[in-house]
């Protein structure tokens, strides 16, 4: 049961992937064809929706969560694993036809990963399930999503929600293919939050600098977004919006494992957005709880309570 200043807090809903992470901790990542032995292994909860979820929901945050999982033990386990963060589940959906989605990573010595993505049910969370959903976005303020369930679906949420008033933010990962993310879509999206790639991809600038980030995130406003935060890794996140444009460092930390430090980051800056914080104080607040979570091992596993981020 939630208390009263709960309820009050605006309601997030996220709306994206769950899949269950194999991870191998590696000594170094493998190349083509190479077998590299002496690993340890790890499962654990991810994908990057109900990561999002999960970090948001950490820190305070009142948090729905749309995603799809297959009718097995992996779909079965992560909906317990939400109902224990205290997340939403009622508009959860589950896909007789097809298994739920997997993630085989690999995480070398220097925090580097690499990630292959079996999507599985995330890939059929359509725009007729979201249709369905509607009623969870008349009852959010704001809306989160990423790109690993179908594009289409994105563009139709994005366009339902904004015309409902609802505040839509976009994290664009994994990256879309050039051209994918249109003006059209741009245009519903109070904020977007693409990595270094992912900016390069739609700007068609390449980030190798400050300067070349800011004219990134400049024609990504050209486009359509109104608030562009990307994100650079230990280099820390760029704000920039027609107000201005700000260069918000990274804490310096320990890394072990950085998989979903993007993740950890978009949960926590929409958890601050809905406490009404300004978006320079929720890039600060969601630079710190990236950065304990990088010093942490896995996806949800790693993202911090909201005591341990007011320490830090
Ligand atoms: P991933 O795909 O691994 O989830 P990403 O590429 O989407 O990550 P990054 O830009 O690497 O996202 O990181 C997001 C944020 O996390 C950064 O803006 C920064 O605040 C924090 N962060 C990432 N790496 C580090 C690090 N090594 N030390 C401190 N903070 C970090
Ligand atoms: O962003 C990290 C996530 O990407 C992992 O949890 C994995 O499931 C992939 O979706």
């Amino acid at each position: 049961m939630k208390s009263n200043s709960q309820e009050n807090r605006k309601k997030i809903l996220v709306i994206g992937s769950s899949n269950t992470d194999m991870v191998i901790q590696s000594p170094h990542l493998p190349r083509p064809g190479e077998t590299v032995v002496g690993g340890t292994f790890f499962m654990n909860p991810g994908g990057k929706g109900a990561n999002q979820a999960v970090a948001a929901a950490r820190l305070g945050g009142n948090v729905r969560l749309i995603c799809k999982t297959g009718n097995d033990i992996f779909g079965h386990q992560s909906q317990q694993l939400f109902e224990e963060e205290d997340i939403d589940t009622s508009y959860i959906l589950s896909d007789n036809n097809s298994p739920s989605g997997v993630a085989l990573i690999f995480v070398d010595n220097k925090a580097e990963n690499c990630i292959a993505v079996a999507p599985g049910a995330n890939g059929s969370l359509s725009p007729a399930d979201i249709q369905a959903s509607e009623k969870a976005i008349d009852e959010s303020d704001i809306v989160l999503m990423q790109l690993e369930i179908p594009m289409e679906t994105v563009s139709f949420t994005a366009q339902l929600a904004s015309e409902k008033g609802k505040t839509v933010i976009l994290n664009p990962a994994p990256a879309p293919a050039p051209g994918v993310l249109t003006r059209e879509l741009l245009q519903h999206i109070y904020l977007i939050i693409p990595n270094e790639t992912e900016a390069e991809i739609i700007s068609g600038i390449t980030v190798t600098d400050y300067p070349s980030a800011v004219a990134a995130a400049r024609k990504i406003m050209e486009m359509g977004a109104n608030n562009v935060i990307i994100t650079l890794g230990s280099k820390g996140a760029l704000l920039c919006n027609a107000e201005s444009e700000e260069l918000i460092p990274a804490i310096p930390v320990k890394a072990v494992d950085t998989t979903a430090a993007g993740d950890c980051f978009c949960g926590a800056l929409t958890q601050a957005i809905a406490e009404g914080r300004t978006l320079g104080d929720a890039v600060k607040f969601a630079a710190k709880a990236a950065a304990i979570s990088v010093t942490r091992q896995g996806a949800q596993s790693s993202a911090p309570y909201r005591a341990e981020v007011d320490v830090f």
